[in-house]
């Protein structure tokens, strides 16, 4: 009877307590209202509750009663709805303003928004003078126009849902890795070596050597990277599955709508590859992971793209998604561009470089969805590329994919895994010493390997359906550009 006793009141002691401490939660909350993400507010998963917020403004009306403002922070293209009392309107209230917003949230009367926060208090944290900020309320830009502010056009709506959908396009294609058992390595910026053998290269050396003059800081004169793949091919005699996702540099003096002087690319390395079919795989099942994964994730962000930025581009992407990749050698593709009745600017010939109006063409005649070309002229290709040994055509095993409205894509090839080979390959480049080290992994070891890398922001311009690549890359980097 006792122990009952005393259970009883050690049960009704702990439930006073209880009792006392959340009061004294209730109470703090009242006093400091949850901050919130305007993504979470517009959720309305916290309907009734003091919220506070904080953004930029996107639109402000004043009435004669009320004062409504629509509030963004980034987290989604959703604004949240603020709705005050007249006596709050404040002359420095003006559209571009950084705010703070307390108040309630409430279940909205209107269909558009699930939620509103019904204003207690807005505090003007920066001011903003709508007759000089270079964006107008309400106006729709165009991405040729906001492009002129690459320190402000963040703030418009296209444009964080492009950086919105590249983060997340950032995620899936880490994501696809880690769950096909990849390592990532994060190859170096500065080299020695010109991977491509194309020249484009930026030098780069101390802005006060403290050398003696004409002496290199590296014992070797330094590069910025043009590509991360003999790095990876260092860790493929290692690692069976390697990628690595970086800046990556080229020198070209070009003012293309699709190169940058930097620009990300996406590289992967497999050991123990037996055709260029491994390879084929990897890229396509990385192009369909990562866009399902971006129209899954993203979808009011795609949508403000496919919608009103670059109409109509949604039924491509989806009937990119639906069937398999053709495959097409590059010589079978010379045979239909000889075929074609278009007239191109740079006549084909077998031998001749693919340009992008022929690879624009390919795309077309396969029907606009992404198509892999094998097999190039071995002439035409860096030094790794492996010897196909075919007469009378003389090939390598390289495999580029083609895009609708970008062409290339992706590059790649099976590696000259056969000592004998890359080294008479070398020796004939005269570049038999700057790759000795390269020499020495087919030397110890060597197995059967090949790899590709994919340009990211022509990825990202590919499903978006955008024309220039300068609108897909936070800061662009080109020739003759300002840099911020
Ligand atoms: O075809 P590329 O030159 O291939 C390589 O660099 C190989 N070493 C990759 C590898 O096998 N690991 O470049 C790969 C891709 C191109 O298909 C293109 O999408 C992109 O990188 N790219 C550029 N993107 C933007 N601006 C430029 N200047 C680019 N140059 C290449
Ligand atoms: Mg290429």
């Amino acid at each position: 009877m006792l122990r009952a006793a005393a259970r009883k009141l050690s049960v009704s002691s702990t439930t006073s307590v209880c009792r006392g401490i959340l009061k004294g939660i209730r109470h703090y909350c009242k006093k400091s209202p949850t901050k919130l993400r305007i993504s979470e507010a517009v959720s309305g998963a916290e309907t009734g509750a003091s919220v506070r917020v904080q953004g930029w403004v996107r639109s402000v009306r004043a009435q004669k009663t009320n004062l409504f403002l629509h509030v963004n922070d980034g987290s989604s293209l959703q604004s949240l709805q603020i709705i005050a009392s007249s006596e709050l309107t404040h002359p420095l209230l003006t559209f571009g303003s950084a705010v703070e917003v307390t108040g309630t949230l409430k279940k909205s009367p209107h269909q558009k928004q699930a939620v509103e926060l019904e204003a207690d208090q807005i505090r003007v944290v920066g001011k903003c003078n709508p007759a000089e900020f270079p964006f107008k309320i309400k106006e729709r830009h165009s991405l040729e126009y906001i492009r002129q502010f690459p320190h402000l056009r963040c703030r418009t709506n296209a444009f964080s849902s492009l950086l919105r959908i590249r983060s997340e396009a950032t995620t899936a294609i880490h994501s696809y890795f880690k769950e096909n058992g990849f390592v990532q390595i994060h190859t170096p910026v500065i080299t020695s070596n010109d991977c491509e053998g194309a020249g484009e290269l930026f030098q780069i050396e101390p802005s006060s050597p403290e050398t003696e003059e004409n002496e290199n800081f590296f014992s070797v004169p330094a590069f910025l990277t043009v590509s991360g793949q003999l790095h990876l091919e260092v860790m493929s005699g290692a690692f069976s599955r390697v990628y690595t996702f970086g800046p990556t540099f080229r020198a070209e003096n070009s003012q293309s709508r699709r190169h940058l002087a930097e620009f990300y690319m996406v590289e992967a390395e497999v050991s123990f590859t037996q055709s260029l079919e491994d390879l084929t795989k990897v890229m396509e099942d990385m192009f369909r992971f990562a866009t399902e994964h971006v129209l899954a994730h993203c979808v009011e962000d795609v949508d403000l793209f496919h919608k009103h930025v670059t109409p109509g581009h949604r039924d491509t992407v989806d009937s990119m998604l639906k069937k398999r990749f053709p495959v097409i050698t590059y010589t079978e593709a010379i045979d239909i561009l000889n075929r074609s009745s278009q007239k191109f600017a740079f006549p084909t010939h077998w031998g001749c470089d693919l340009q992008t109006e022929h690879e624009k063409y390919l795309v077309k005649h396969c029907g606009n969805i992404p198509v892999f070309v094998t097999d190039y002229p071995y002439d035409l290709k860096p030094f790794y590329a492996r010897d196909n040994k075919d007469h009378p055509e003389h090939t390598a095993a390289a495999v580029d994919l083609l895009v609708p409205g970008v062409g290339e894509l992706c590059g790649g090839s099976l590696r000259e895994e056969r000592l004998d080979l890359l080294r008479a390959r070398l020796e004939e480049a005269g570049l038999g010493d700057t790759y000795s080290w390269y020499l020495d992994l087919r030397r110890f070891g060597s197995v059967p390997h090949g790899g590709f890398g994919l340009g990211f922001e022509r990825y990202l311009q590919c499903i978006l359906g955008v024309d220039n690549i300068k609108d897909v890359t936070p800061f662009p980097r080109f020739s003759r550009s300002c840099l911020l």
